[in-house]
């Protein structure tokens, strides 16, 4: 996306591409803000069902980690008509389906194609208040940072493909792509969020950054106050980690600072690649833990993994 040349400037335009935000904002008038994301991947679990929970919740997701509430939907599909049976494809339609009701959001609508491999997304339009809009943009330093879901998603479902994970870890790992961000964002409502974003595909120090970058502060990470799914470690440690992973862990070298402590098993765990992952919160210090508490009391887990800094402005520092 940076390639693309910067848009006419339109003061109506909250959040375009600037600042690697999670979706789009444009504001229709004082009340409203329309909030626009897609995205779209080839499946990453056997379970076509499951992988149509997932694609929807990663979608969904970008909405949510705006502040939004996701309206409509539309379906995109790339599958292989002539070789697959169309019950798979039936079966991701299913899948995310449930997972966009769940959502409160409408389908109205979408496109297939014809494809080598399956693919499938969905584009999803959420709506905002201009004034609640939650970017990359805007964490204060003292602030806390919050994360809701384990990392280590990347590694795990590397693992799936090599057959390497046990029935529970699989439901474990799959369970956790699927689960809206909803609540979370519900969560966030009421208190003085000055950023957030979702982990996905940079990786948790990866989208990190981008709030660093994108609020001009520092970012303290504690490495050991951050959940990690089990047996991401050890399977880190037999070199089960995604291409992916190993991106990030090089080209975030040159913006983070790691404490000689933090071991490379434990730098490439903080860079995994994360599909579905969960929101990353930036809160003032004294909301932190009322936030943690309400995220508990909907049943969504999350932990204080660092702080934000006026040191070191777009950079990180694990500690
Ligand atoms: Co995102
Ligand atoms: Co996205």
């Amino acid at each position: 996306m940076r390639h693309l040349p910067k848009s006419v400037a339109d003061p109506n335009l909250l959040v375009g591409l600037e600042t690697s935000d999670d979706a789009g904002v444009y504001k229709i008038n004082e009340e409203t803000a329309l909030v626009q994301t897609l995205d779209y991947f080839t499946p990453i679990v056997d379970d076509p069902y499951m992988f149509g929970q997932i694609g929807a919740a990663n979608a969904l997701s970008d909405v949510y980690a705006m502040g939004g509430k996701p309206i409509t939907v539309m379906n995109i599909v790339g599958f292989p008509i002539n070789t697959l049976d169309k019950s798979i494809l039936a079966d991701i339609l299913a899948g995310a389906a449930d997972k966009v009701r769940e959502s409160g959001a409408v389908l109205v609508g979408g496109h297939s194609i014809d494809d080598q491999e399956p693919k499938f997304g969905l584009s999803v339009t959420g709506t905002v208040h201009p004034e609640r809009v939650r970017a990359n943009a805007g964490a204060q330093p003292g602030d806390r940072l919050i994360l809701t879901k384990p990392i280590g998603v990347g590694i795990l479902t590397t693992a799936i493909k090599k057959d390497l994970l046990n029935n529970d870890e699989l439901n474990e790992v799959m369970n956790v792509m699927a689960e809206l961000n909803k609540k979370a964002a519900e969560s966030m409502e009421g208190y003085t969020v000055h950023a957030c974003t979702d982990v996905t595909g940079f990786g948790l120090l990866g989208h990190t950054l981008e709030i660093a970058k994108g609020s001009r502060v520092g970012v303290t990470v504690s490495s050991k106050d951050v959940p990690v799914l089990s047996k991401t470690r050890e399977l880190a440690e037999q070199n089960i980690i995604p291409g992916g992973t190993r991106k990030n862990h090089q080209w975030l070298a040159e913006s983070i600072d790691y404490e000689p402590s933090v071991s490379e098993i434990d730098q490439l765990i903080l860079c995994d690649a994360v599909t579905s992952g969960g929101l990353l919160i930036s809160v003032p210090e004294g909301e932190a833990e009322s936030l943690q508490q309400e995220l508990k009391d909907n049943h969504v887990q999350s932990a204080i993994i660092g702080e934000v800094t006026s040191e070191k402005k777009g950079r990180i520092h694990v500690i």
